[in-house]
């Protein structure tokens, strides 16, 4: 069976669908045969297109994210997902209170699977210049990376 995947972040428009892009490259650079979604926490860009500045980043390295559009995480997720990934430590807390009570969904931060990294956020480029966007890129893909390796693993 497929693993299942949801990266969430705050508004569904920046860091979680950069995320499922990064991660959908590599799952398929590797063979790994996963089902991967992203969502927010946030509800203000509710049906929304990534950020431009998203869009630009995700298209200067390859991959088009311009048909994505956002939605918020809600219960039926966490029965759905297998895991959960949050982007940074406020989004983990907003998931750990919504956790239903029988939900299968491993949560963890998305830096948790890199060696070193773990417990680090992957920062709000948001309210940032288009250089963040860069920065936001690169750990994305070393998250990827390593969350990848560690499902491909596991099994
Ligand atoms: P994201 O970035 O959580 O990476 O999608 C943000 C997008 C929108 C807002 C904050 C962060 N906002 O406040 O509208």
């Amino acid at each position: 069976m497929a693993k299942s995947i949801l990266f969430v972040c705050l508004g569904n428009i920046c860091r979680s669908p950069l995320a499922e892009a990064a991660f959908r490259g590599e799952a398929e650079r590797i063979g790994l045969n996963v089902e991967i979604d992203s969502a927010g926490t946030g509800d203000w860009h509710l049906g929304y297109p990534p950020d431009p500045r998203a869009v630009a980043v995700a298209e200067k390295n390859g991959v088009d994210i311009s048909h994505l559009r956002a939605r918020k995480v809600g219960a039926d997720d966490f029965h759905a997902f297998d895991h959960i990934i949050a982007l940074d430590e406020q989004n983990l807390a907003n998931l750990k209170r919504m956790q239903p009570p029988r939900g299968k969904a491993k949560l963890s931060l998305l830096l948790d699977h890199v060696e070193g990294r773990e417990g680090q956020a992957v920062a709000d480029p948001y309210y940032g210049e288009a250089e963040h966007f860069d920065v936001t890129w690169r750990d994305v893909t070393e998250g990827a990376r390593a969350l990848a390796r560690r499902i491909a693993a596991e099994g």
